[in-house]
């Protein structure tokens, strides 16, 4: 099943001479499940393409259907609702509230919703499992920039999200906490069955993601292609 489907997407920034086409005719479709990586150059339209998939911002054209609920066709208040119990975002600033500590950090998206109860249980095992349970009472800026990312991801997981959309995610971390990180994610996505879309401009890391869509010009580049020379500076397309 198709968890998330992007069909004609186009995204213009901005009026008149001050337009930007930041996506051009984007089509993608997602399977339940999938961990997908993607690349390209900076201002190819990543982030946008981020944004839209999680109802952050609106296309200029096209349909975002998300486990096959259009959600533009939400109201505000709708998506809002729908956006917090089926998505989960981590950015690469790690936008903690720094006046709450880690666990509240983390419980925060579910105390927003009213409807529901804060599962302790599962905020410890999700603590522990991110190796930050005797942090718990820790505030953000007293963590490590990889103990931070870890309590945001700890955060985007709270309300077990189908999808979780990940914006260079490990761009601040060095090179053994980013492998740590990208390994929890993994684990995530297969304990929870989570699908994941992660932009990286890191080729190990995307090399071993299930697919990699590589975005240039606002455009998506062949199909389950990627170009060797984005990472490597050779010719050519490989599969991935
Ligand atoms: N809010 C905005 N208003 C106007 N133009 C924007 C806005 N956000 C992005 N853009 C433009 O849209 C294009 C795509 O931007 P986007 O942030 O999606 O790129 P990106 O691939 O995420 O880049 P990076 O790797 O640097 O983060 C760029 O030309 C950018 O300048
Ligand atoms: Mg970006």
């Amino acid at each position: 099943m198709n968890i998330l489907e992007l069909q004609h997407i186009e995204k213009i920034y901005g009026v008149k001479e001050n337009q930007v086409r930041a996506l051009h005719d984007i089509n993608i479709q997602v399977k339940e499940g999938e961990f997908v990586a993607i690349v390209g150059t900076s201002g190819s339209g990543k982030s946008t393409l981020l944004n839209l998939a999680g109802g952050l911002d609106t296309p200029t054209k096209g349909r975002i259907l998300v486990k096959g609920k259009e959600i533009d066709s939400l109201s505000r208040k709708e998506l809002t609702v729908f956006r917090r119990r089926n998505i989960g975002f981590v950015f690469q600033s790690y936008s903690l509230m720094p006046v709450l500590n880690v666990y509240d950090n983390v419980a925060l998206p579910v105390t927003f919703d009213r409807g529901r109860h804060v599962d302790h249980k599962y905020i410890e095992e999700l603590l522990r499992e991110l190796g930050i349970w005797d942090k718990r009472r820790k505030y953000p800026a007293e963590l490590s920039g990889g103990q931070q990312q870890r309590a945001a991801i700890a955060r985007a997981l709270a309300n077990r999200p189908a999808i979780l959309l990940a914006d260079e995610p490990t761009g601040n971390l060095d090179s053994v906490t980013t492998i740590e990180v990208i390994g929890l994610l993994k684990a995530s996505c297969k304990k929870y069955s989570q699908t994941i879309l992660m932009v990286t401009h890191n080729e190990a890391i995307a090399q071993t993601c299930d697919r990699i869509i590589h975005i240039e010009d606002g455009r998506v580049l062949g199909k389950g292609f990627v170009r060797k020379h984005f990472f490597s500076g050779e010719g050519g397309e490989v599969p991935c």
